[in-house]
């Protein structure tokens, strides 16, 4: 009796969720893991060291400095430097995990192994896992976190072309080869929603190309296509790097693959108005089943296909075959909500992809908890009951899969206000932590949702793309004035006081 009232199942099959009086690592099942998420060209800086090649977003960087608010990624936070020190901060803070993407310019300079492989970056990553493991610290990889090596990008434009299929399947064949036996969580690409979307046809992020919809970071809008063609050729070469790596990788036994989407959950605009319920599966399917959909059940949503039409390529059977089943789990980066509000006609001043998904995704003030002030990265609204509804949704419509939250976080901008001593006492990035880990207890707990691990974006301040250093979303300030120091906030605090009760995974 005493064990069936401290271990209460959130369903029959559910996760076993002990009861504990506050909220802390000891009220989650058993072996959660919890952890701090980065990626390579947002931490590392060191970019012409060991013989790293150029990404896009080096160059993209370079050329418009505007598009990234003057900054680039040349320093970063040094992290290829100061990995060890950070390694420190992960310990400090209880945390079990930790999620890193590599740089594939990093491993191959040009782009691709006949044109040389960098030992010394190769080492690097093997330095920077083994540091981890020796800590107790569960790597997770990213393969490409958006980074395209620049050589591609200007011989054949990346992934606007088919021959990035094979390059990223040598690419992704050789790091399973060298890190498989260390590495048995991956991921194999960050965010395609984000990457395809906002690289080719808003133009905010690189390479900058925009649809027919134009704005102040582009002004040559071309197809309105493009996205779509980019995601294309992107899963497929997911599908193929996943076929590698249950079939062709023996060190790679026992691991586990998946891609970490970016979807928000959606309340209608309207909430009275049933055309704006509908709306919210139409968005969904835009925002994340046009990549989910496919790797689950090998294809687009009907949907999506409707509407697009002719501008969505098509697979054969073969990549069918290939992409459905083709992630053990499904990844998911949260961090807001939106309004979907039905549209009749598509709104030429809107992106194609927005169009197509005859909605508009509004964020508005009335949403959401009042948490004293609204982040300012991406004007994102804070509401953490939309996590725990997407979660429930996903498993639903998924049939069950396992679920890992690889990213979870709050942006924001401190103007020229921004100092240590006001950047470290970030009681709403607190605020939001606390609320989010709560939403994802009562997933876990009381919808039964299969979580098993949770990675906070991110363990320090970084480059955030278009938005350059100014936007900040870590646990750790970094003060960039000052040799890149790095000070523990108050949101640190709590998730460290969070993690220190109960038992971390052995
Ligand atoms: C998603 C991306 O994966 C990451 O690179 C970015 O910094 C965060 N979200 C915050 O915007």
């Amino acid at each position: 009796l005493l064990l069936a009232i401290l271990n209460s199942p959130a369903s029959a099959d559910g996760p076993i969720c002990p009861q504990t009086e506050t909220l802390s690592r000891a009220s989650f099942p058993k072996g959660f893991l919890f952890g701090t998420a980065s990626a390579a060209f947002q931490v590392e800086g060191a970019v012409e060291e060991a013989c790293r090649g150029p990404s896009v977003w080096d160059i993209y960087c370079r050329k418009y400095a505007f598009r990234c608010s003057g900054d680039n990624g040349d320093v970063a936070t040094d992290f290829y430097h100061r990995y060890k020190e950070d390694i420190k901060l992960m310990k400090n803070l209880n945390s079990d995990a930790f999620r890193l993407s590599i740089s594939w310019s990093r491993i191959f300079p040009h782009g691709r192994k006949e044109k040389g492989v960098s030992k010394a970056g190769v080492q690097f990553y093997h330095d920077l896992i083994d540091e981890l493991i020796k800590n107790d610290l569960t790597p997770l990889v990213t393969v490409f976190h958006w980074d395209t090596p620049s050589d591609l990008e200007d011989e054949y434009g990346g992934f606007l072309s088919q021959n990035i299929v094979k390059d990223f399947m040598e690419y992704a064949e050789f790091v399973f080869n060298e890190y498989g036996d260390k590495v048995k969580n991956w991921v194999t690409f960050n965010e395609p929603w984000v990457f395809s979307r906002a690289g080719y046809d808003e133009g905010k992020k690189a390479p900058g190309r925009c649809s027919k919809y134009q704005n102040e970071f582009c002004d040559d809008g071309r197809s309105g296509y493009e996205a779509y063609l980019v995601s294309h050729n992107l899963l497929i070469s997911h599908a193929e790097a996943v076929y590698i790596f249950r079939n062709k990788c023996e060190k790679c036994k026992g691991g586990k693959i998946g891609i970490a989407h970016s979807p928000a959950w959606f309340e209608p605009h309207d909430f009275n108005d049933a055309q704006d319920g509908a709306s919210i599966e139409r968005s969904l399917d835009f925002m994340m089943g046009w990549h989910l959909d496919t790797t689950m059940f090998g294809d687009y949503p009907q949907r999506m296909k409707d509407v697009v039409g002719h501008r969505l390529p098509r697979f054969s059977r073969e990549q069918m075959a290939k992409l459905k089943n083709s992630a053990d789990f499904v990844g998911i980066n949260y961090y807001s909500s939106r309004f979907s509000n039905y549209v009749e006609k598509p709104d030429p001043s809107k992106p194609s992809w927005m169009q197509d998904a005859l909605t508009t995704w509004e964020e508005k003030n009335v949403f959401g908890v009042s948490i004293g002030s609204k982040p300012t990265t991406g004007a994102l609204e804070v509401y953490s009951r939309g996590l725990r509804k997407l979660l429930k949704y996903i498993k639903d419509k998924y049939n069950n899969p396992e679920i890992v939250i690889t990213e979870n976080g709050y942006g924001e901008h401190l103007e020229d206000k921004d100092s240590v001593e006001l950047g470290t006492k970030d009681y709403n990035r607190r605020i939001y932590l606390m609320r989010h880990l709560l939403s994802l207890h009562e997933a876990i707990c009381e919808d039964g949702v299969n979580v098993t691990s949770y990675f906070h974006w991110a363990l320090t301040d970084n480059f955030e793309w278009q938005n350059g250093y100014k936007h900040r979303f870590g646990l750790y300030y970094i003060d960039y004035k000052n040799n890149l120091t790095r000070h523990e906030k108050e949101s640190a605090k709590y998730y460290k006081h969070f993690l220190s009760q109960g038992t971390p995974p052995s």
